[in-house]
């Protein structure tokens, strides 16, 4: 299949490769997604077959207007509407009852669906001008780390799609939020810009999903993800200095991703030394980072744990799924 890669002005045509039932990978404030017709399964199926993604992994349906919300679930909570009121568009994604309408393979055969309506200019154009609402997952080959840029996206997704529309680096870097709404108590499935903090502050409770449940809420969670081939170290606890100079062997070409307090320590030492300045920076480049580092053939990526609170806890989040091991 020939990808023909967009720019903006060329958006049109993008809409009508939707309304066609084709893929089309497009820009959001988080990352990348891979767009087709929600309501069009023929169209979604593309989706898993471009991607390798399992078909229990369900898909986040992207709309460009709350008015587009009474179409596809059943009821919108008290506790949705606040929370949209404040946050979209935005970074976040809740998890409604569906209507009949939304197909089965969009929500992996469940009853609910997880709705977003992304603040990206680019992906909002798009929705409008194609008139549907479009299912998209990170557009990313499956496993990969998500991408954050258009030259990630033709790494992974180039000759397996219609069309890249490039809107250069997004500006969040990691994938939206994601919350449960449909028990008696919210849950957060998923962490990411909108944080804890900011949704409790909203809605008061919040449980927080445990990502290593065998029967996880959301099945996005069990899989690995975000991974470089690379082996990828995460270093936790106190002594973060004296654990990662352990495994710093003379032999081996090593990367090690930083803040700017650890990575003095190592500077000047035979090793690649990436430094980031505070965690939003971190958040923004950090699949950019992984990506760039597997292209260069290190042996070993480094990166040491942040703290789990605001945008640090989705940091961990997908770092523990990232590495290889933990230290
Ligand atoms: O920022 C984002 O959310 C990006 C952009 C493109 O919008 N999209 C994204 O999609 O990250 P994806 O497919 O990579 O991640 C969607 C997550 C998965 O963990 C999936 O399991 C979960 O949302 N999910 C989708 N539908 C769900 C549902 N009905 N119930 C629970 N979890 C759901
Ligand atoms: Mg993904």
């Amino acid at each position: 299949m020939k990808t023909h890669l967009l720019k903006s002005a060329q958006i049109s045509k993008a809409a009508k490769i939707l309304q066609q039932g084709g893929l089309v990978a497009f820009p959001t404030e988080t990352v990348y997604g891979l767009g087709a017709n929600a309501l069009d399964e023929k169209a979604v199926r593309k989706i898993f077959v471009a991607k390798g993604r399992p078909a229990d992994n369900p898909l986040i349906v992207h709309i460009a207007d709350k008015k587009m919300l009474p179409e596809l679930v059943k009821e919108v909570p008290s506790s949705a509407r606040k929370l949209i009121s404040k946050f979209w568009p935005g970074p976040l994604t809740i998890i409604f009852n569906k209507k009949e309408i939304v197909p089965a393979i969009v929500t992996a055969g469940g009853k609910t669906v997880a709705i977003r309506m992304p603040a990206h200019p680019l992906a909002y154009k798009l929705i409008k001008l194609s008139k549907l609402s479009i299912a998209a997952p990170s557009a990313n080959l499956s496993g990969r780390p998500s991408p954050t840029s258009a030259k990630h996206v033709v790494e992974d997704m180039k000759g397996r799609v219609e069309a890249i529309i490039d809107g250069g680096n997004c500006p969040v870097g990691l994938e939206s939020t994601v919350i449960d709404l449909t028990g008696k108590v919210p849950v957060l499935l998923r962490p990411g810009a909108v944080t804890l903090e900011q949704l409790k502050k909203v809605l008061g409770k919040v449980k927080v999903a445990n990502p290593n449940s065998s029967n996880p809420k959301s099945p996005g969670m069990k899989y690995r993800h975000y991974s470089p081939e690379t082996p990828l170290v995460l270093v936790t606890g106190n002594n973060l200095i004296k654990k990662i100079s352990s495994l710093i062997n003379p032999k081996k070409k090593i990367a090690l991703i930083a803040s700017s307090e650890i990575a003095h320590h190592f500077l000047g030492q035979k090793i690649e030394v990436v430094v980031y300045a505070d965690l939003p920076t971190l958040a923004n480049k950090m699949f950019n980072i992984l990506r760039t580092l597997d292209h260069q053939h290190y042996d070993l990526i480094i990166i040491h744990s942040v703290p789990e609170e605001g945008i640090g806890r989705a940091i961990m989040n997908r770092l523990r799924k990232a590495t290889h091991k933990i230290v």
